[in-house]
């Protein structure tokens, strides 16, 4: 018998511009919670590599698109990367990036609705050698009413009290700035917590 053919299925996010910054990641139909959105992909290099490519970069400049993995590995998606790069931080967000086995998934910790923007908390990290205006920088215009007013997270480090990391404590973006892997295992599973 002949298989009635099946409608193709709408993508799950499109690309376009975004309230929060440049272009963002939106819903373009309802993603449960728990379902893994998109691996975060690009060039997979040293934290050395990372730094040598963008040293010139300004550092008044936050944008990136690097990932911190572990201490040994950035994905640099600048250099072919996919539509997770697009993916803007919040502070209240409907994603989290999950590590497993040294792969970065973005995975949704909520039920997102269609036209919903995707974002994950970025987590960057802070350094105890940070510009005094490295709030501002890294200024968070994500519009949650508990907006945190900056992708950093933690306490201001003052350079007396903290010994800088031999790796710069990874933050999610930034050639050192990309936030360290928070946990790893089961993204590939329905959820098992929301945070
Ligand atoms: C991985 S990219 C996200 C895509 C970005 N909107 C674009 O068009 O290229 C990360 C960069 O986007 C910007 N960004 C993301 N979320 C932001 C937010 N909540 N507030 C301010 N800038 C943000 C920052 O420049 C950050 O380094
Ligand atoms: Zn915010």
């Amino acid at each position: 018998m002949k298989k009635t053919p099946r409608r193709p299925r709408t993508p799950l996010f499109e690309v376009r511009h975004s309230p929060i910054h440049g272009y963002g990641v939106f819903a373009a139909r309802r993603i449960r919670k728990g379902a893994v959105v998109i691996e975060y992909l690009g060039d997979r290099v040293s934290h050395a590599q990372a730094d040598e490519r963008y040293k010139d970069k300004d550092p008044n400049d936050n944008h990136t698109f690097l990932f911190t993995v572990d201490a040994r590995t950035v994905i640099d998606a600048g250099v072919d990367g996919n539509e997770a790069r697009y993916i803007n931080h919040a502070c209240d967000p409907n994603c989290e990036s999950t590590t497993v086995n040294k792969r970065v998934f973005i995975q949704a910790i909520r039920t997102i609705q269609p036209g919903e923007e995707l974002s994950y908390d970025y987590q960057i990290q802070r350094d105890s050698d940070d510009a005094p205006n490295i709030d501002e920088i890294y200024a968070c215009r994500c519009g949650a009413e508990d907006c945190r007013g900056t992708m950093l997270v933690g306490a201001k480090k003052t350079r007396k009290l903290v010994h800088r990391a031999p790796i710069r404590a990874a933050g999610a973006h930034g050639a050192a700035r990309q936030r360290a892997p928070r946990r790893s295992g089961i993204a590939q599973r329905p959820q098992r917590r929301s945070r």
